[in-house]
């Protein structure tokens, strides 16, 4: 058995309900690019809401981070990981919390009390300190040497800026084959977190200030990767049984052995691990040049680089072959790596192909400028060559610069970028727009606007009317839908007067978490069901419409200006098309 099933199993005899991961693409914050923690999905639990599956839960977690992007290529860090969970909602508290932990530890993982410490949260102003915690973990047999009492920058846990939140404990594990210090010391890194015991008591508000929950929650994270390097030995991350084949097939493909190549193979493995996973997710992320696509398209490009430095044969498939390592690796925990898995590698292939035509040329350029160079930067005007003719991200070329102790005018490039934006954003408009919003915002509008079409048409053409597809981009709407008849002029007028009137309403759009199978029978309308996670958004604008659906919204249909149909056609069988715009 391996560390995930040891965990669930372990969780699920002591009265947990496994729970399948979250999408990794968030689906009710797009303030966030990728979900970066396992209790992300769950807050509307923990602030009291009752969960379908009950109060005490656990899973593995997908996760991405992209703080360390610039750190992977070394031992420890991963863009992509997978983290254990377990939770209590208001059921059971410290004294269950810390003691399960102790036991899967030492009894589950056979880890030896002599390896173990601990902090505890040394409390603020208003908050007293964590003695209760402290005397848990002296019942269990930690001496009171090996427990540190930390402040509100280590022991105090909340995901952003506001929202539930609580003191934490950390354990922690000596990794080393020195001889113990009886004295734990958490600035000795020979020391390493393994798990976080959050209880998550208060709620912290938009004004700042801190109140308690209607019930106190445990919410407990344990790094998947971190943890079985430590179980098994070694100091590498990538030397663990989790990379163990993919890191082979990678030697394979180069005829380098991983001693020599270790950083570009530990990017390779990682990212391409990452890309595996974010375009598996059923958010249907494509490479571009935008938020998750762009980080998709950037961990792709960086792995090819390395790639080629590896000389790995460019013409064969080792892309796709290291992504069936992977896949087959994760296919029984995540099913939508086995759903999508065609997917995914149409997406790398793709991405490759494109590369692979320019990455050559750009690399030749690259090195032709290096040797005219006359200062050690790379000028804004050079970048942007880079990445408008050949297709380098900016962070590929600073990396590359970086290999010859160069810089690049990263400042000056994104300037450079926005500027041509705008140019061809203006000129595919035909007209100047003045840039007054922003893209997002026009596509937000766009986006209600979608579901107030959506509402218009039941009413006009009837009650089977079902969204089969959308498409926004800051110019227009694009909207398919089952109908069997090309739409009257009649029709058509009456669902725009429709969605007119209810701009003028100024109706309020407000959104709710819930479960898929509470979402069904209040009435949304999904798209597509199976999609969704189990835990759902509904966006519901008055009593108008109500869809399952990931947002963005803007808060009140008046913002939405005046909307306008400008074309209805045929898509395919049964499916017509309309296209409209909001003035
Ligand atoms: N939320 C905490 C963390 O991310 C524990 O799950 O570490």
């Amino acid at each position: 058995m391996n560390l995930k099933e040891q965990f669930i199993n372990f969780f699920v005899k002591n009265g947990h309900v496994q729970i399948p991961s979250a999408p990794l693409i968030p689906e009710n914050d797009p303030s966030v690019l990728f979900n970066t923690a396992g209790m992300q999905p769950l807050i509307p639990y923990l602030m009291g809401k009752p969960h379908p599956e009950g109060k005490r839960l656990c899973d593995y977690q997908k996760c991405v981070r992209l703080t360390d992007l610039d750190s992977i290529g070394d031992k420890t860090h991963h863009t992509f990981f997978e983290m254990l969970g377990n939770w209590s909602l208001g059921d059971y508290f410290k004294k269950e919390s810390i003691t399960y932990s102790f036991e899967f530890l030492t009894q589950v993982l056979n880890i030896p009390l002599e390896r173990l410490a601990v902090t505890v949260f040394a409390g603020t102003e208003n908050i007293p300190r964590d003695e209760t915690s402290a005397s848990i973990w002296q019942s269990l047999g930690i001496s009171p040497d090996r427990i540190a009492y930390l402040g509100e920058e280590d022991n105090f846990w909340i995901a952003g800026e506001t929202g539930p939140c609580g003191g934490d404990t950390e354990i922690f594990y000596f990794r080393s084959n020195d001889e113990i210090p009886q004295k734990f010391d958490p600035k000795d890194d020979r020391w390493v977190e393994i798990w976080n015991n959050v209880f998550m008591e208060f709620n912290k508000n938009a004004d700042g200030t801190i109140t308690e929950l209607p019930q106190k929650n445990v919410d407990t994270g344990m790094g998947l990767e971190r943890v079985v390097a430590v179980l098994e030995g070694v100091l590498d991350n990538y030397q663990t049984s989790i990379w163990q084949d993919v890191i082979a097939k990678i030697e394979e493909l180069s005829h380098k052995s991983y001693n020599d190549a270790a950083p570009s193979m530990r990017i390779i493995a990682d990212h391409v691990r990452t890309a595996v996973f974010i375009s598996a997710d059923y958010a249907g992320i494509k490479p571009s040049n935008t938020d998750q696509g762009y980080i998709l398209r950037r961990l792709i490009r960086r792995a090819i680089r390395h790639a080629k430095k590896l000389e790995i044969d460019m013409n064969s498939d080792w892309l796709l072959e290291i992504a069936k390592v992977i896949i087959k690796k994760y296919e029984n925990y995540y099913p939508e790596i086995k759903a999508n898995q065609e997917i995914v590698l149409e997406v790398l292939k793709d991405e490759a192909a494109k590369f692979n035509r320019t990455l050559e040329k750009g690399l030749k350029e690259f090195s032709k400028l290096v040797s005219h160079l006359t200062t050690s930067e790379i000028n804004k005007d050079e970048a942007f060559k880079l990445y408008d003719t050949y297709g380098f991200p900016i962070e590929l070329t600073e990396e590359l610069a970086k290999e010859h102790n160069l810089s690049v005018d990263t400042e000056g490039f994104k300037a450079k970028f926005k500027e041509h934006q705008e140019l061809s954003r203006t000129a595919s408009a035909g007209k100047f727009k003045g840039g007054l919003s922003s893209q997002g915002e026009i596509e937000t509008k766009y986006h209600t606007a979608t579901h107030l079409l959506n509402a218009a048409l039941k009413i006009v053409v009837g009650p089977d009317v079902h969204q089969k597809g959308s498409n926004i981009t800051s110019e227009r709407m694009r909207f398919d839908f089952s109908c069997n008849h090309k739409l009257s002029e009649e029709e058509k007028e009456q669902a725009e007067e429709l969605v007119n009137r209810w701009i003028m309403d100024d109706i309020p759009v407000t959104m709710e978490t819930m479960s898929k199978a509470d979402a069904i029978s209040s009435g949304a309308e999904a798209m597509f069901i199976e999609k969704y996670a189990d835990i759902v958004n509904v966006y519901s604008i008055g009593d108008v419409s109500k869809e399952i659906c990931g947002g963005p919204h803007v808060k009140h249909t008046g913002e939405l200006g005046k909307f306008k149909i400008i074309k209805e056609e045929a898509s395919s069988a049964g499916i017509r098309r309309i296209k409209a715009i909001l003035e």
